[in-house]
């Protein structure tokens, strides 16, 4: 692969993406908000890997930002081979409350970038017949926890209806879902994370690697690490009542954290 566009590439799950590609040679055109951070983390491997990078200053929530990175996935000018709709957050605001601002900006950068930049990606990749995308969902896809759950459910659901319609192209689709990564998603979301068991944890570098086997073998879905693997097993087979009851437990305890 010669140039892979990363969503949320400065830190994190897209960040270990960065490194993986970076380590591989391949050149980068990531995407973030914060335009110091950007130009640092390009910086970084330039000096460290020798790659070339490019960067996108870009709020997804916001759509003229959505349609310059959708045209530079597009672009037929040092084209994307690999495109890892990553950003995100969590959304963890009541589905009672009246205000949606929370749900809106959940939606705007987990759902509709997803849809429109996935899109132009798949678009672009067809038409040179080669291409990967990884769409970043979650494994609380898997609970009914809130409104993040609801839309990491529609990013899996997407991703292998996407696969489908690319299906015969040359492009391969894969739906990463992750156990707790250490990022900063948590801190960002003041999530302590206490209530979480050490063992559960997965480092972001490891995640990558495990993922990218996957997608090289042309799976729709990667889990990775056995843990979650037997975990997502069991959610996928236990009843839903079983499955709401668990979802107000965790839930419950993350309210509690210390
Ligand atoms: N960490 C976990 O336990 C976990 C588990 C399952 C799934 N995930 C998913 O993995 C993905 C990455 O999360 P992470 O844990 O790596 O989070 P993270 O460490 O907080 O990194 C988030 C990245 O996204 C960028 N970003 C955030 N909002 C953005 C926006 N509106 N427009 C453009 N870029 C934006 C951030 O840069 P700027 O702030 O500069 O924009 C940063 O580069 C998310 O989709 C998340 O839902 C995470």
């Amino acid at each position: 692969m010669h140039r892979a566009l990363i969503t949320g590439g400065t830190a994190g799950i897209g960040a270990a993406f960065a490194r993986a590609f970076a380590g591989r040679g391949t050149a980068l055109v990531l995407v973030a908000r914060n335009p110091e951070r950007l130009a640092e983390t390009a910086a970084q491997f330039r000096a460290e890997h020798g790659v070339e990078v490019e960067t996108i200053v870009a709020d997804l929530s916001d759509r003229e930002a959505q349609q310059r990175v959708a045209d530079r996935l597009e672009s037929s000018v040092d084209p994307v081979d690999v495109f890892v709709n990553n950003a995100g957050f969590s959304v963890k605001a009541s589905l009672l409350d009246p205000d949606l601002s929370q749900h809106d900006l959940g939606f705007e950068v987990m759902v509709r970038a997803v849809l429109k930049l996935g899109g132009a990606a798949g678009r672009g990749m067809s038409e040179r017949g080669r291409g990967w995308i990884i769409n970043v969902g979650s494994v609380s896809a898997l609970v009914t926890q809130n409104n993040y759950s609801a839309i990491k459910a529609w990013v899996g659901n997407y991703s292998e209806s996407l696969g489908v319609q690319l299906h015969g192209t040359g492009v391969q689709v894969t739906a990463l879902m992750p156990g707790w990564v250490r990022t900063e998603f948590h801190s960002r979301a003041g999530i302590k994370g206490s209530s979480i068991p050490g063992v559960l944890w997965l480092d972001a570098d490891r995640l990558v690697e495990d993922c990218l086997r996957d997608v090289a073998r042309g799976k729709p879905v990667s889990i990775p690490s056995k843990r979650w693997k037997l975990i997502a097993a069991v959610l996928r087979t236990t009843p839903r009542g079983i499955v709401a009851r668990l979802s107000a437990v965790l839930s419950h305890r993350r309210s509690r954290e210390k």
